[in-house]
């Protein structure tokens, strides 16, 4: 199951649609949303659908923008979907979650786009410029304003009278088919989850009011996953290329000792901002969100030893009972009782069965009744 958090800073619309297209199947699932503005729209329409609301105010976004990340990565996010978040994401979580972010644009990107173009903006520009098309982009969320890759488009036609509003209604419409499909193929693009950062990256960006697309760097191109991680993916199924054998293609070494260490020492912090319980959602004390399943221990070989004792134990009062039936088949055959030898013939076949049916219980129960106490 593929997590991915939402922001979003006002109505929530896109927001919606994502979660219903999604609500049905077991793949993706819309982990948390996170909005910027108290009175966001958005936070009731999502919290009607039983989905985890959180707030993160200004000061978070401008001064601790690592908390963002910590929490992103203690909820198990794999992606972050930005559907009318007007809020500048900080460098900090756009390296952190490079090629793991989406934003939604109304407009054909590059077209329409930069600092003050956003929501009904951009239509009400199309309309004053006389355009014939427009529409809506998915695209990628870097450091630079609108230079992400683009992943999907929709055209939409500027129909003669149309107004902003009407326009708006319409690409509105598009985004809603648009943005789940555009998700299923970045996820699908995703081979592992994000790893921790090791040290946060000292943060350039104030906040701005503007669009997420803004800030200054160098675009970072998702990773192309190779066949071995599409089929992983498809299956469902952990991909770890340094698991492989050497000679397999697509095998990696795995990684030096050193990078290894670097990595270990991580814990994420608390987050001041706990996302609230919602009723209902089960708590674990003590075990952050996302934290790492604890390896099983081996099963005890003693297991095995007790399995099959408890089979034979169950298994015997049945078998003794068809050798019984058996051993009388032929004391009646040559006391020319035909019948007496065919009725104990057909009691000691019943008794094999029972004691077969037994056995096969006794297999499949025992280690599962065994776990119980
Ligand atoms: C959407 O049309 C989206 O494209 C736009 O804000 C609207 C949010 O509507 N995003 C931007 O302009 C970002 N540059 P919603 O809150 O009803 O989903």
């Amino acid at each position: 199951m593929k997590k991915i958090a939402i922001l979003c800073s006002g109505n929530g619309t896109n927001a919606e649609h994502i979660y219903d297209f999604f609500a049905n199947g077991n793949r993706v699932k819309v982990e948390l949303v996170i909005y910027d503005r108290p009175e966001a729209p958005v936070a009731e329409r999502m919290r009607a659908r039983d989905v985890d609301t959180l707030f993160l105010p200004a000061e978070v976004w401008t001064d601790r923008p690592d908390e963002v990340v910590t929490l992103l990565l203690q909820r198990g996010i794999d992606l972050v979907v930005l559907a009318g978040f007007l809020r500048h994401v900080p460098a900090t979580v756009t390296r952190a979650f490079a090629g793991r972010i989406l934003n939604i644009h109304p407009s054909l990107l590059p077209a329409y786009s930069g600092k003050g173009m956003y929501g009904r903006r951009v239509h009400e520009a199309v309309i004053a410029a006389g355009e014939t098309r427009s529409g809506a982009t998915v695209h990628y969320v870097t450091e630079e304003l609108d230079s992400g890759e683009i992943l999907m488009q929709e055209v939409v036609e500027v129909l003669p009278g149309d107004t902003p509003e009407s326009l708006e209604e319409r690409v509105h419409r598009a985004e809603y088919s648009l943005y789940p499909r555009a998700i299923v193929a970045a996820l699908g693009r995703l081979a592992t989850p994000p790893v921790p950062p090791v040290a946060p990256a000292p943060e350039q960006a104030t906040e701005s009011e503007q669009p997420a697309e803004s800030p200054a760097g160098s675009a970072t191109p998702p990773p192309i996953p190779s066949p071995g991680e599409e089929w992983a993916d498809a299956l469902g199924v952990k991909y770890d290329p340094t698991k492989l054998p050497p000679e397999y293609p697509g095998a990696v070494p795995p990684p030096p000792a050193q990078s290894a260490a670097r990595q270990a020492p991580y814990e994420p912090q608390q987050p001041a901002y706990a996302a609230p319980q919602q009723p209902g959602s089960p708590a674990t004390p003590g075990v952050a969100p996302g934290a790492p399943n604890q390896a099983m221990p081996p099963m005890p070989s003693s297991y095995l030893v007790w399995a099959v004792l408890m089979t034979v134990l169950c298994c015997l009062p049945a078998g003794v009972v068809a050798i019984i039936y058996s051993s009388r088949v032929s004391s009646r055959y040559y006391a020319n009782d035909y019948e007496g030898a065919h009725r104990a013939s057909e009691m000691a076949q019943i008794w094999i069965i029972v004691s077969f049916v037994i056995g096969v219980l006794v297999q499949s129960l025992y280690i599962p009744i065994t776990l119980l106490f």
